[in-house]
């Protein structure tokens, strides 16, 4: 079966095969630009890369609702936990296999605070490896060197890349991240969501394509093959 990536809006993806069902900072219901539309039965793993309310969004509610178990950094873990989800707190740096999958938490240069407040831990990017590809979420972050690592030791086949600015990299520094992480398809996140992080995603196509790269554009409720 081939991998799929469904763009549910905002940072939020789901990524399955026909053993993985992997569900990335599902910011659904209080996104309404959000198109949500997978079975419960579907949803095996649940990834959030920091705290705040447009990445944990509905993980908790989720997981208690279908029994998916969340993947995170480990003070965030332990909140979603406390919280009655199924929750598996880890750390940057270590392969962490889940069923049809292996994952590993990378940096973020970015904050990462519970709904209250309180301190959740580092914010995390993401690396999906699933059958033999590699999906790379780049979370909340700034363009930082690390991407360059990234792409020198793992070279990911797809990156999601934030790139509304204010928040998060512009589309300027998106293009230099997708450069530096070696990836020969980006599609673009967290952006035109709210006024804030509004940008021209058209111009950051082109200049992902003038680099030789593919720019997959998606809507919400769209669908990647790999
Ligand atoms: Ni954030
Ligand atoms: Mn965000």
């Amino acid at each position: 079966m081939t991998v799929q990536i469904h763009y549910i809006g905002h940072s939020a993806f789901f990524i399955e095969n026909s053993e993985a069902g992997i569900l990335i900072d599902p910011f659904i219901s209080h996104n309404p630009n959000a198109v949500y539309n997978i079975p419960d039965h579907k949803i095996i793993d649940i990834l959030v890369t920091h705290g705040h309310a447009d990445h944990l969004g509905d993980a908790i509610p989720i997981s208690v609702k279908t029994g998916a178990k969340i993947t995170t950094i480990v003070e965030l873990a332990a909140y979603c936990a406390q919280k009655g989800a199924k929750a598996d707190g880890v750390n940057l740096g270590g392969w962490i296999n889940l069923s049809g999958a292996r994952v590993k938490f990378m940096p973020a240069f970015h904050t990462s605070s519970t709904p209250e407040g309180d301190y959740a831990g580092v914010p995390s990017s993401v690396l999906i490896e699933i059958e033999g590809t590699k999906i790379y979420h780049a979370g909340d972050t700034c363009l930082n060197s690390e991407m360059k690592v990234i792409g020198e030791c793992y070279k990911p086949d797809v990156a999601l890349l934030p790139i509304g600015s204010y928040y998060t990299m512009d589309i300027k520094d998106a293009a230099i991240a997708a450069k530096w992480l070696n990836a020969e398809t980006i599609i673009p996140m967290h952006y035109n969501t709210f006024p804030l992080i509004n940008t021209n995603v058209e111009k950051f196509c082109y200049m992902i394509s003038e680099e030789g790269k593919s720019c997959v554009l998606l809507k919400p409720g769209e669908v990647f093959s790999i």
